[in-house]
């Protein structure tokens, strides 16, 4: 199976590539390459094969760029709820408009599969009870309004010829050379690590399921390879009902993992986005699926990475660790224009 990966030198896609490779696809990548001033460690040897890639802003793909693609994986966009609210309008014209014309190309062309990454993060402020994905959405950020968008204007294009599936991503954690800060294990481990305190801003109150990168590598692969029946139109829940954490309890399991770490709590904070996901269904429903890892194993990993590397503040600060620092900085230094193109 040919996979177009888009979003390929991304955080997840940086492991999604190779992840196929090993199970026998070939992979096509495409990347704007926002963040490639980033990569953190070269010594993992499973992450050695690299993808084909166009370097391409997703807004100027063709139909010719997706011939002889089997199916597509789209991950490219501006990828958190603070980067969105940056530039909701370019937010919309990337994450929304951009999408939903890809899957109307690949479509075109005749390819079957089309794997969406949404995330858990339509569900905004919930009341802290457990959502399922019939639940009603309620996103709060342009972010996450576009997902929902193009989960309603891909969803409509499902035929029998055409498989859309849609991925609501729980906050990822763990390991990546394409790595990100913003994101909350990754950042409280880098916290721990560098300064052996994690001092909240919060009170750490606010609900969040997490998911292992891997795991969302592991979803990705098994929504290509399901029979089409199984997942076409579908929507599923990435993540376990055991990683549904509280902020503050994610702050505990972070500091356990570093010796010495100590943890405070800050006041109530503004932040109204805070949901516990229930993740029955994809286990139910996605043959083969289910998550290998947990935040414990997400903070371990991460130590053993920041020891090998023995990682700096310098390091962990790094304009391109933190997507909307680099997106910020891309601008200021105007090499990316108003529309996010590169000049
Ligand atoms: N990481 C998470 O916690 C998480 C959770 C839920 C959903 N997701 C979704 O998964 C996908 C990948 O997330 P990630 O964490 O790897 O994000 P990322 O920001 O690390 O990667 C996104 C990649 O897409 C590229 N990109 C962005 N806009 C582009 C454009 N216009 N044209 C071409 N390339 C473009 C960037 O250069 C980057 O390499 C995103 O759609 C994100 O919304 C991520």
């Amino acid at each position: 199976m040919k996979v177009f990966v888009t979003g390929v030198n991304g955080y997840i896609g940086a492991i999604l590539a190779p992840y196929l490779m090993e199970r026998g696809m070939t992979v096509l990548g495409l990347d704007a390459g926002y963040y490639r001033d980033g990569w953190l460690y070269s010594d993992d040897r499973r992450l050695a094969s690299t993808p084909l890639t166009l370097n391409k802003d997703l807004r100027h793909i063709t139909e010719q760029d997706l011939q002889g693609c089997d199916a597509v994986a789209h991950l490219a966009e501006l990828s958190n709820d603070p980067l969105g609210q940056n530039n909701p309008q370019v937010t919309h014209a990337i994450n929304h408009a951009g999408s939903v014309s890809l899957a109307r190309k690949a479509r075109a062309v005749g390819i079957r599969r089309f794997v969406y990454t949404s995330s858990c993060s339509v569900y905004g402020a919930g009341t802290g009870d457990f959502l399922d994905e019939t639940a009603q959405v309620n996103p709060q950020t342009a972010y996450a309004e576009c997902k929902v968008l193009v989960e309603r204007d891909v969803g409509r294009m499902a035929d029998t010829d055409f498989s859309p599936v849609f991925l609501r991503n729980a906050t990822a954690y763990g390991p990546s050379p394409r790595m990100r800060f913003d994101v909350v294990i990754n950042d409280l481990s880098a916290l721990a690590w560098t300064t052996k305190r994690i001092a909240m801003i919060s009170d750490g109150s606010p609900w969040r399921p997490v998911v292992h990168v891997q795991d969302i590598c592991e979803a990705i692969y098994r929504s290509l390879i399901a029979p089409e029946e199984a997942v076409r139109g579908k929507i599923f829940n990435v993540g376990q009902n055991a990683d549904n954490y509280r902020i503050r309890e994610i702050a505990q399991i972070v500091a356990a993992e570093f010796p010495g770490c100590e943890v405070t709590a800050g006041p109530p904070s503004g932040d109204n986005r805070s949901y516990r996901v229930n993740f029955d269904r994809i286990h139910a429903e996605l043959p083969g699926f289910s998550c290998r890892f947990t935040a414990r194993d997400g903070a371990r990993q991460l130590r053993e990475v920041f020891e090998r590397i023995q990682m700096s503040s310098d390091t962990y600060q790094f304009r391109a660790f933190t997507r909307l620092k680099q997106l910020k900085y891309l601008q200021a230094t105007q090499q990316i224009d108003g529309d996010f193109f590169w000049r």
